[in-house]
């Protein structure tokens, strides 16, 4: 089967992670911790952030990220439902609610109009997610945030790599979260990581990554273990170092799929505007009036790995439809319609021809 995404890694890797284990130094908590800032700095660096804090995965991330904006109970938090559940699944953890707004069935992004649309007196922030490695359309989003004083907390799990206005993602956002799970554009196996150039949280997230303490266990505000081991940073450095090569790959491989299947009717190829740089962690086409369960069944006996991401969007589940207040259709229907395909940097070019050839003649 070739894969929709899978890890990569080589002897770097492994002499990173046995070097970690000779030092005998394994968590970021003592002093002597060397791997994890030096990860920081880097991504830090990457993203054009001023700081950067490793926590354990991505939804460590999100989860510490509305801790430090003090979002509780009581308040709201727009999200899209059409993403991976813990974009809500962290504000629900925090006590507030989520509320899902509609998405545009052109880029899957967030609409800011609906998000406009959703405010309430309770709205404490909004969480963009940059799904399938596309930016969310930030700039409006910001000025909304800014006309009514709200935290935004952008959702980059998918998007090392991706642009906005010719800048890393991350960058119109008070905070952003970002992911190093095994399938990730780049990854720690387990990982997250949160950036901001905001004084006010790089004073706060490293102390709440650890229990909230200043000094040894003595907790003056609260926070929990988020942090993240040394092995993963080790890992993370290394992966960094070979991020760009990665993106330049996925990237050879979204455009020759593009050119393959432009003039294919049924099909919806991923849009990408002007003002973005796609990561291209997921290829994602939607299927307009066609059967797009049995086409992926078809692809996958052909060994071709295509998946759905998202088939049940967040607010048709059944513990998060308590929160369904607003009407979907956009989400609906993309969930309905849409599945990806392996653009990931392992896929040959002659790999890439074979999804393309089999995707037309399942549609022809
Ligand atoms: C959009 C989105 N948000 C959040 C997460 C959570 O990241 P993690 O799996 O590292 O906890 C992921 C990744 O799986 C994701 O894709």
């Amino acid at each position: 089967m070739i894969p929709i995404n899978k890890p990569l890694f080589d002897e770097e890797e492994v002499v990173a992670v046995s070097q970690v284990l000779r030092s005998g130094v394994l968590t970021s908590r003592t002093e002597s911790a060397s791997m994890v800032g030096k990860f920081e700095r880097a991504f830090a660096g990457y993203v054009k952030a001023e700081h950067a804090f490793a926590v354990s995965s991505g939804t460590a991330a999100l989860h510490l990220s509305l801790l430090a904006s003090e979002v509780g109970y009581g308040d709201e938090v727009i999200v899209p439902s059409f993403t991976f559940v813990a974009t809500a699944e962290t504000v629900a953890l925090v006590g507030a609610t989520p509320v899902f707004v509609d998405i545009s069935l052109d880029t899957y992004n967030a609409i800011p109009e609906e998000i406009e649309k959703a405010l309430t007196q309770k709205t404490k922030a909004i969480i963009p997610v940059d799904l399938f490695g596309l930016p969310a359309d930030m700039k409006p989003i910001q000025e909304i945030a800014e006309k009514h004083g709200l935290v935004v907390i952008e959702d980059s799990a998918q998007a090392h790599g991706a642009q906005y206005h010719g800048m890393p993602v991350g960058n119109l956002a008070h905070l952003a979260c970002w992911s190093f799970y095994a399938s990730k554009n780049m990854t720690t196996g387990e990982g997250g990581m949160i950036t901001t150039s905001n004084r006010s949280y790089a004073d706060k997230l490293p102390y709440m990554r650890t229990h909230g303490e200043k000094s040894e266990y003595t907790s003056s505000m609260i926070g929990g273990n988020f942090r993240m081991p040394e092995i993963e940073a080790a890992i993370g450095y290394v992966q960094l170092q070979k991020l760009p090569q990665f993106l330049a790959l996925r990237q050879k491989n979204a455009k020759r799929l593009t050119a393959k299947l432009q003039d294919v009717g049924a099909l919806q190829l991923p849009i990408v505007p002007q003002d973005r740089n796609h990561s291209w962690y997921l290829f994602t086409v939607r299927l307009r009036n066609g059967n797009r369960d049995s086409t992926v069944n078809k692809l996958r006996k052909l060994g071709i790995g295509a998946a759905v991401y998202y088939r049940v969007p967040i607010h048709l589940m059944p513990f998060y439809h308590r929160f369904h207040r607003n009407k979907l259709p956009n989400t609906e229907k993309a969930a309905e319609e849409v599945f990806s395909l392996p653009v990931n940097p392992a896929v040959t070019i002659d790999q890439i021809d074979y999804i393309a050839a089999s995707l037309r003649s399942i549609l022809h």
